[in-house]
């Protein structure tokens, strides 16, 4: 009986540890648990930019006079270091991109990572 409940307890324990683990990790590297060091413009740039940039920088009024909807303007911006440099500044700086707050650590070393591999459409 007892050998049962320090059994259960046991689990219970392992099971809130790792579910701290977990949420440590989503909040590092936002969802979708692990954070890999490859990216691609197709799987993981494009649809970060959609979901997070083009809002504000799409069309003739873009914000800031950039346009972040094609491949071509997201390379130079990533080339140029301006792109680089608006996602990596702290909370509070007015330069910040996106204005609402930072990007998820593994979101920021994604584009990095990709930005070094030459910003390919690939
Ligand atoms: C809520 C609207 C909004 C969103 C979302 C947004 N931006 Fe901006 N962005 C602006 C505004 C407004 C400016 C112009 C003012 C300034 O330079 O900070 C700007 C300027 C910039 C510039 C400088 C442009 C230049 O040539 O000087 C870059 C680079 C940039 N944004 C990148 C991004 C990236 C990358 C994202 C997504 C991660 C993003 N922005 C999301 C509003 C936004």
């Amino acid at each position: 009986m007892l050998r049962t409940f320090s059994v259960i307890f046991l689990l219970a324990t392992l099971g809130s540890v790792s579910g701290c683990y977990y949420d440590n990790s989503e909040q590092l590297y936002g969802t979708g648990g692990t954070c890999d060091s490859t990216s691609t413009w197709s799987a993981d740039i494009q649809p970060l930019i959609q979901a997070q940039c083009v809002g504000c920088h799409q069309g003739a009024s873009a914000s800031g006079g950039l346009d972040l909807s094609s491949h071509a303007s997201v390379q130079n911006s990533a080339l140029n270091g301006s792109l680089l440099d608006r996602i990596q500044r702290g909370a509070g700086d007015p330069l910040a991109m996106p204005p609402s707050g930072r990007l998820s650590n593994c979101n920021v070393a994604k584009i990095r990572v990709w930005e070094r591999g030459g910003a390919l459409p690939n």
